[in-house]
């Protein structure tokens, strides 16, 4: 069913809120289960532990395709755009997609993977992405899927953390102008990752690569090898479906780990009427499959639902600014999910871009990842929508699996730069510091959620503890997001951004700690500190203030020393926008450095550094507004 008016949006909201095991036992029914569940719900978020649909058994790709077969068998399931826009694309219907998918299965199991081991991905946006993730889930495999910007060392750090058997990747991967050599970064990960027996490689570049004899293998040659039929393995509700990595404060990126059941029932519904899916509507989220949007909302969400689920290999500027709203006008797209970062880029290059095409087909825009400006809101609003498209801001997490604080397309009211209210089922609320729900409007607090969800994350792969002290320890009895938000007069909810170390940059997670230990690498370097600054097209920029122990020569030679060191050991997109050279840094009497202080002064905000007293040194601040100005 599909929330469809404000009254049914009430009485959804009241009757999740008084009979939730009844509520999302009635969703769960529309799901093709081996059996059927014993127990709903049982938790306790002080260990934490959650689990839904206990004793449930069901494959996800089974309800993802098989269960569309008999009356979608012909329908386009993907709908795949190249990065070339003279190449032509690849449609996939849900017979075509299932046989790939149990093809590829038979690969997996003829390889010697079992229900459990992890499978890392590491390729660019092609169909074979998704048949691969699929693949994995229907015979049980885990799958980490690591984003194909990352450098060799963040893919080998995240195969050995979660003891990744195979590695899947590709020759290289198109975007725009620039291939990536994703085979040789791949072989330069393997080099310290004891755990990968076995790399599969899929030829979509045609680069020369070097094949390690007993290790690599052609997923063309693998393909023929095998036959179309395999039967899903029948996996528990609580079985880990995947393992996606996400940055966190402080340590090193964290392995976020979702199940199946609980998952599969929220991914679904969330998709269904945030969007407002329609039979036949053309869906296109823009988001990279190597993050949590294009788990849910490229594949989970839409392939549940039945929808044809647009998948675009490119970059919005290639071959020039126009070619979002191309693809849009191409295929008559008419729900289209982005993010403020694309939206603001696109803005810059100038109207003429988005005349020329026609985007009447457009019913509904969506974006994610960090809060949307009001001047990009309207902008996305006139001249993307038209003024007739409704906007749904989606709030939510990697952790969360699924759109959390969201309007209901058309059904629910929009407002520039909030993302209104939270989806019935999810009891969100805001504390004060003391950790007191906020009652007064206006009035900004913590994010957090009081009861469990089903897509909610269940630990981070091998580090429970972990996973308590960062999302359970902060207030006793919630799961706290790290983010900041009010609620207005009207109810509605207003995300204000991170209140942590995590800077959101071009709407990714980057760990203010990952970037820093980049650039301790360089023999010159003996300290450093990464805060965010505004930017108008980023969200934030990087800043870096840089402590060496010799006074630099050539600044501009060190940076770009440090720039490479970060795409190295991080990835491009963690690069500083800006380095400030400074004697020292503003520090605690216990020696926490106060990113507070310097995150205003990379922002130019001087006049209002709050209070400094229990800082060690109080002058360091004044040398570095003095060298900042200098600079
Ligand atoms: C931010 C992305 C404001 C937020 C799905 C969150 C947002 C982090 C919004 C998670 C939004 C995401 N408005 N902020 N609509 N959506 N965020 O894990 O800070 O990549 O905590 O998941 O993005 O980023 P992640």
């Amino acid at each position: 069913m599909k929330i469809t008016s404000l009254q049914q949006y009430n009485d959804q909201v009241r009757k999740a809120k008084d009979s939730p095991e009844e509520f999302w036992s009635e969703k769960a029914n529309n799901f093709k289960w081996h059996k059927k569940w014993d127990k709903v719900l049982e938790w306790d978020f002080t260990k934490p532990e959650v689990k839904w649909f206990q004793g449930g058994k069901l494959n996800i790709t089974e309800n993802c395709l098989d269960r569309h077969l008999e009356k979608k068998s012909n329908q386009i399931a993907i709908k795949w755009v190249p990065n070339n826009p003279n190449e032509v694309g690849v449609d996939l219907t849900y017979l075509q997609l299932h046989e790939k998918v149990c093809r590829f299965s038979n690969v997996l199991v003829n390889n010697g993977v079992k229900k459990g081991d992890r499978i890392c991905l590491y390729m660019p946006m092609v169909p074979e992405l998704t048949i691969a993730v699929l693949a994995c889930a229907r015979i049980g495999a885990i799958h980490s899927v690591v984003f194909a910007g990352f450098s060799a060392k963040s893919l080998s750090d995240r195969i050995n953390d979660a003891d990744c058997k195979i590695l899947i990747t590709s020759d290289g991967g198109f975007r725009g102008e620039k291939i990536t050599p994703l085979k040789d970064i791949s072989d330069e990960a393997m080099k310290t990752t004891p755990t990968i027996k076995l790399c599969i490689v899929l030829k979509r570049t045609n680069s020369s690569i070097k094949m390690q004899k007993d290790r690599d293998i052609w997923w063309h040659d693998e393909i023929d090898k095998v036959s179309l039929s395999n039967n899903a393995e029948k996996m528990d509700s609580e079985d880990a479906l995947f393992i996606l990595y996400t940055s966190g404060s402080t340590g090193t990126p964290k392995g976020i780990v979702h199940t199946t059941g609980g998952y599969m029932i929220y991914a679904e519904y969330s998709f269904r009427n945030v969007f407002q899916y329609n039979e036949g509507d053309m869906y296109w989220c823009t988001a990279d499959i190597g993050w949590i949007t294009g788990h849910s909302y490229i594949i989970y969400g839409p392939l549940l639902a039945g929808a044809t689920s647009l998948m675009f290999e490119g970059v919005p500027t290639y071959p020039d600014a126009g070619r979002f709203w191309r693809i849009v006008e191409e295929n008559k797209v008419n729900i289209f999910y982005t993010a403020p970062t694309a939206i603001r880029a696109l803005e810059a290059h100038g109207l003429e871009y988005v005349k020329k095409y026609n985007l009447s087909s457009l019913k509904v825009l969506g974006t994610v990842g960090e809060p949307i400006n009001e001047d990009a809101w309207n902008w996305y609003d006139k001249e993307i929508g038209n003024n007739k498209c409704p906007i749904v801001d989606t709030w939510w997490q990697t952790e969360t699996g699924g759109i959390m604080i969201s309007n209901l397309a058309g059904v629910t009211d929009a407002k520039a730069t909030f993302a209104t209210l939270p989806l019935p089922g999810i009891q969100a609320c805001i504390l004060d510091d003391e950790g007191k729900e906020i009652q007064e409007k206006n009035k900004s607090g913590k994010l957090c959620v009081k009861y469990p969800w089903p897509s909610m994350a269940r630990t981070i792969w091998g580090d429970h503890k972990r996973f308590r002290e960062t999302y359970f320890s902060a207030f006793k009895g919630y799961y706290f997001s790290g983010d900041g938000c009010f609620i207005n007069e009207k109810g509605l909810f207003r995300i204000t951004g991170r209140v942590d170390d995590v800077i959101i940059v071009s709407g990714h997670n980057l760990g203010t700690a990952e970037i820093e230990s980049a650039i301790d690498e360089h023999e010159n370097v003996c300290e450093s500190a990464i805060v965010g600054f505004p930017h108008n097209i980023k969200g934030n920029g990087v800043y870096a203030y840089v402590i060496c122990h010799q006074k630099p020569e050539n600044k501009k030679k060190l940076s770009e020393e440090i720039n490479k060191l970060i795409t190295l050991h991080v990835g491009p997109i963690a690069k500083v926008d800006k380095i400030q050279f400074v004697d020292g840094l503003p520090k605690t009497r216990s020696g926490k450095i106060m990113r507070r202080i310097l995150r205003k002064i990379a922002s130019d905000d001087i006049n209002n550094l709050g209070d400094t007293s229990t800082l060690l040194d109080p002058f360091v601040v004044q040398s570095i507004i003095a060298g900042k100005q200098k600079d």
